[in-house]
């Protein structure tokens, strides 16, 4: 009888049946008179038992690592006291060589080394992401944004699609990739915030999940010059309840994941200690983290003891959210430190009404606040900040016609990535990483 054609996911469910499958040889291990090799197909990995004529013919030139194959047999449970993904292996009785990979000097082992250079590793990301690490990341990735989505959806958060080509600036200029539009100067955006907000009046609470570029110009472990944004803004709430739904949605949409038949154990793979964070998150003013700073002698920029006003730069606050080893919620920003939308808080006008999620091992992975909704205390916001209102005269509109209480945020993608599965930099959580000195491939 013919075979039945699966992809590896299937495997569970056909044990016992013969079946074609066709792959990539991800590994193998040749001994007297057999090969084991473990097959991928991008769905699910399978080891393969080659006996008898099948191994015999079995030569280092006529079946390498990363050629593809179709192979038939059947898929029985191992035995007893062995090991193999998934609890099974197929019985292979017959297979066929598609595209043979290299073997020799141009062999794929020769060009993906576990120990070279990462940047060499970068240049070969095209064939790094075949690895059982990074192919993890990736579908814990596409879950992790099915989840944002899950939630927004469940919700009533619209999802929207704003430009990527802008001529306005939101987190400062001195990040701002500029390019020439037909004549004119226009930027790759560095988030929807704006246009988001323009969006609520229209369909009520939104959401983005849209790249955006910084042009940063330090190497950092958290720091990429194209990142997966997600952002949402949202109508008629106070700073309490903005900062609960910040926690919601993370709490669900790692909940989500974890709950994934799929990503949920490759989570606990790539980060065997994970564990859910629990809501409330602790919650903690700026001043009382300067108050902190202090206190356990970690020094500014400068390396002078933190005063009220500095910035709290990335060592200093992974510094601090390592040693809490928590997520925390640190709030009330001075309005000088951060950018010109931010709403000011009624008991206190030289702080706002912000919030930067810190998570351990990595840092700031949120940055929002609620927003000005006073037509003159924005322009008062463009004017401290030196940016000229013209371009903004749509952005300034919805302060005239129908102004509203709200409040949005956006997460790195990345960078909550780099949390969940522990990596050491977001350029492990994204598919071909962009930073100073690389566009390729
Ligand atoms: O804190 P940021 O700059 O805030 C904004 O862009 C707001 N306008 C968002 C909003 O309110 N809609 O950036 C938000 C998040 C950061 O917390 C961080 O997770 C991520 O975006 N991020 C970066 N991720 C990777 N590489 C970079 N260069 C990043 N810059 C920011
Ligand atoms: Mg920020």
């Amino acid at each position: 009888p013919a075979p039945k054609v699966i992809k590896l996911h299937q495997a569970t469910e056909n044990r016992g049946v013969r079946v074609k499958i066709n792959g990539w040889v991800h590994r193998f291990r040749a001994q007297k008179g057999m090969v084991f090799m473990v097959l991928r197909d991008g769905s699910g990995f399978l080891q393969c038992l080659l006996t008898g004529d099948l191994a015999n013919a079995y030569t280092t030139q006529t079946l390498t690592l990363e050629s593809t194959i179709s192979i038939y047999g059947v898929i029985n449970p191992v035995l007893e006291g062995q090991t193999a993904p998934g609890g099974h292996e197929l019985i292979a009785d017959f297979y066929q060589v598609y595209g043979l990979a290299p073997a020799g000097e141009d062999a794929i082992t020769n060009k993906v080394q576990e120990n070279a250079d990462p940047s060499l590793l970068l240049d070969q990301r095209h064939l790094t992401l075949r690895g059982e690490t990074l192919s993890a990341v990736m579908k814990v990735r596409a879950s992790l944004l099915r989840s944002f989505r899950k939630f927004y959806d469940e919700n009533h958060v619209t999802e929207v699609t704003p430009p990527c080509m802008v001529q306005t600036q939101v987190e400062g200029g001195s990040t701002l990739f500029g390019f020439d539009y037909y004549g004119e100067k226009a930027y790759l955006t560095q988030s929807s915030q704006l246009y988001l907000e323009t969006c609520v009046p229209a369909l009520g609470d939104v959401y983005c999940i849209q790249e955006s570029f910084r042009a940063e110009r330090s190497h950092t472990r958290r720091h990429l010059s194209e990142y997966t944004h997600i952002e949402a803004e949202l109508g008629f709430l106070d700073f309490d309840q903005f900062l609960s739904h910040i926690e919601d949605v993370i709490c669900s949409s790692v909940d989500s994941v974890l709950a994934d038949p799929i990503a949920g154990p490759l989570v606990k793979q790539l980060n065997p200690n994970f564990v859910a964070p629990a809501r409330p998150f602790m919650r903690m003013a700026y001043a009382d983290a300067i108050e902190w700073l202090k206190e356990h002698n970690i020094p500014n920029e400068e390396g002078k003891p933190f005063q009220f006003g500095d910035d709290i730069a990335e060592a200093a606050e992974r510094k601090m959210t390592d040693m809490i080893n928590k997520p925390i919620l640190l709030t009330r920003f001075p309005l000088e430190i951060k950018s010109f939308y931010m709403k000011k808080c009624h008991d206190d006008p030289r702080v706002t009404e912000s919030v930067d999620v810190l998570m351990p091992n990595v840092g700031e992975i949120v940055g929002g606040s609620m927003r000005i909704d006073n037509l003159d205390e924005l322009i008062a916001g463009f004017e401290r900040e030196g940016i000229k209102t013209d371009p903004y005269y749509w952005f300034l509109d919805l302060r005239k016609y129908g102004t509203f209480p709200h409040g949005g945020y956006g997460l790195g993608t990345e960078r909550i990535l780099a949390w969940l599965c522990d990596r050491f930099t977001v350029r492990e959580c994204s598919l071909y990483p962009r930073f100073s000195g690389r566009c390729k491939p």
